[in-house]
């Protein structure tokens, strides 16, 4: 008969993340959760991540967090990290390439455990996409817990993936109309996760399914996201026809620093570093409310086409930009921005290459609109800044979060596409006017800003985050032998 144990000393956890700055970022941020929560984590990525993690964010991190960095075996000049979808491809066999070293650690882990102070961990929490990680639990007779970077709305669509398999809608044809989702209004083909779409590299299907297919053997799957956000998600993922196996869902987001959430004033002294400085010292020197920042997250990186539409939309709408902006590898400003675009907006926009603090610059007052790429990790940062979004989305399941944007949470515009899958500049300077100056966007910034209220009191004591995050904790520390 199973008896039950509670944990004596701190309660240890594994976390294994997959290595893309998107699923980094708020896994290590609920490791500081988890941590202030008295856990100790042991925290694994590939090594070179870990590498940055150390350099970027070792002052933040809690002393209970310990990294290990996994060996990947891709030779270091290979992987260029941010670099758009070529990239992410190398990050898929990054996230393969793992587990053999990760398999070693955990033993290493357990085996340990006798001579140190550090008890066997509890738990493995890892990402969805490194669904491998199960098999190892299963050894070691542990638990796996699923960590779940997209919206619930998108997880409705995974947890139903072996139907739509079996029904032969995915892969989605080009044409696919009208695709129905137990919960949720009919989709086209084009809003379905771009991994699903028989147009995407078949190394990319192959690897989603084989992962997504997995979470129903998991032990839970944590989401970053929240009841008073997606609640009809989240209730449709407790269904029958959605989760068969009742895997239980912890809504635990938004998973964000606390100073952000909060709306304190930043601390300087955390963020030292030069593009910081020059993108503040910009942003303090422009009206509240007028600046439309401009970002497309840490993987995707538009066409050449697109990047000088929204150069000609930005030139021509006479609205502030701070344009976060990183070209293809063969193209340059100087060659490749329309001719006269630096010089005429100089005045009024600032252009910085290189990785920006996305969360400084939504909580600075002068932002007053986002044009994003709607990867979770922003929407969730715009949203907790009341700042409205400008759809404009690339690849992965962004169709669908700007979707959720536009049309449930109405907080942001979809940009339309022309002719080549392009938003045309006019479509652009008409819609950045609007999101900033506009009626429609005053209405939307009032939405965003009520949900900011709402992200601030879910986590604090008493609100559904958090009361949802005590019952993992309940979860994870109460083992069965
Ligand atoms: C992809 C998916 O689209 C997303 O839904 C999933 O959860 C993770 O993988 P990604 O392209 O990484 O997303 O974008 P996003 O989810 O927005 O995450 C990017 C993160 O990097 C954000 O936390 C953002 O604040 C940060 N960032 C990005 C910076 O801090 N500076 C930059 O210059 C760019």
């Amino acid at each position: 008969m199973a008896c039950e144990q509670v944990q004596a000393q701190a309660p240890h956890v594994v976390f294994l993340a997959f290595p893309t700055q998107g699923h980094i970022i708020p896994a290590i941020q609920f490791s500081n959760t988890l941590a202030s929560e008295g856990f100790i984590v042991t925290f694994m990525c590939a090594e070179q991540r870990i590498a940055k993690i150390r350099k970027s964010q070792g002052a933040e991190l809690n002393p209970s967090i310990r990294l290990i960095g996994l060996p990947d075996n891709v030779p270091l000049g290979e992987l260029r990290i941010d670099e758009g979808a070529d990239s992410f491809l190398l990050s898929l066999r990054i996230a393969d390439n793992m587990a053999p070293a990760f398999e070693q650690t955990v033993n290493g882990l357990i085996k340990d455990s006798k001579e140190s102070h550090v008890p066997p961990p509890l738990c493995i929490i890892s990402d969805f996409f490194v669904s491998w990680s199960q098999d190892i639990a299963n050894k070691f007779q542990i638990p796996r817990y699923v960590f779940y970077t997209s919206p619930a709305s998108h997880l409705t669509l995974v947890l139903y993936l072996p139907r739509l398999l079996e029904q032969g809608i995915v892969p989605v044809a080009p044409d696919a109309r009208g695709i129905v989702i137990p919960g949720r209004p009919p989709l086209d083909g084009s809003e379905m996760p771009w991994d699903w779409q028989q147009s995407s590299p078949k190394e990319v299907n192959e690897f989603s399914f084989r992962n997504q297919l997995r979470l129903h053997e998991s032990s839970g799957i944590l989401i970053n996201t929240f009841y008073e956000l997606e609640g009809e998600a989240i209730d449709a993922l407790r269904t029958e026809a959605i989760n068969p196996n009742k895997v239980p869902i912890y809504p635990l987001g938004p998973i964000l620093p606390s100073w952000f959430l909060k709306g304190e004033p930043i601390n300087d002294e955390a963020f030292p570093d030069q593009t910081g400085n020059e993108c503040m010292q910009w942003l303090d020197a422009q009206a509240p409310s007028s600046v439309l920042y401009v970002s497309f997250g840490s993987v995707a990186i538009p066409t050449i086409r697109q990047i000088q539409e929204i150069a000609r939309g930005l030139d021509a709408s006479q609205q502030a930009f701070l344009w976060i902006l990183r070209l293809p590898p063969s193209a340059t400003e100087a060659t490749d921005l329309p001719e006269g675009f630096l010089s005429r907006t100089h005045s009024r926009g600032l252009i910085i290459s290189t990785w920006a603090p996305q969360l400084l610059i939504l909580s600075h007052p002068s932002t007053g609109g986002f044009m994003s790429h709607c990867g979770w990790n922003s929407i969730l940062e715009s949203i907790c800044s009341g700042v409205p979004i400008l759809a404009l989305p690339q690849f992965a399941e962004q169709f669908l979060n700007s979707r959720l944007v536009a049309e449930q949470l109405r907080v942001g515009l979809k940009l339309q596409r022309g002719t080549d899958d392009v938003a045309e500049s006019d479509e652009i300077e008409i819609a950045v006017r609007e999101l900033i100056q506009g009626e429609e966007g005053r209405a939307m910034k009032k939405r965003a800003r009520a949900l900011k209220e709402e992200a601030a009191r879910v986590v604090a004591e008493g609100g559904s985050s958090h009361t949802t995050l005590n019952a993992f904790v309940q979860a994870a520390t109460t083992t069965h032998a």
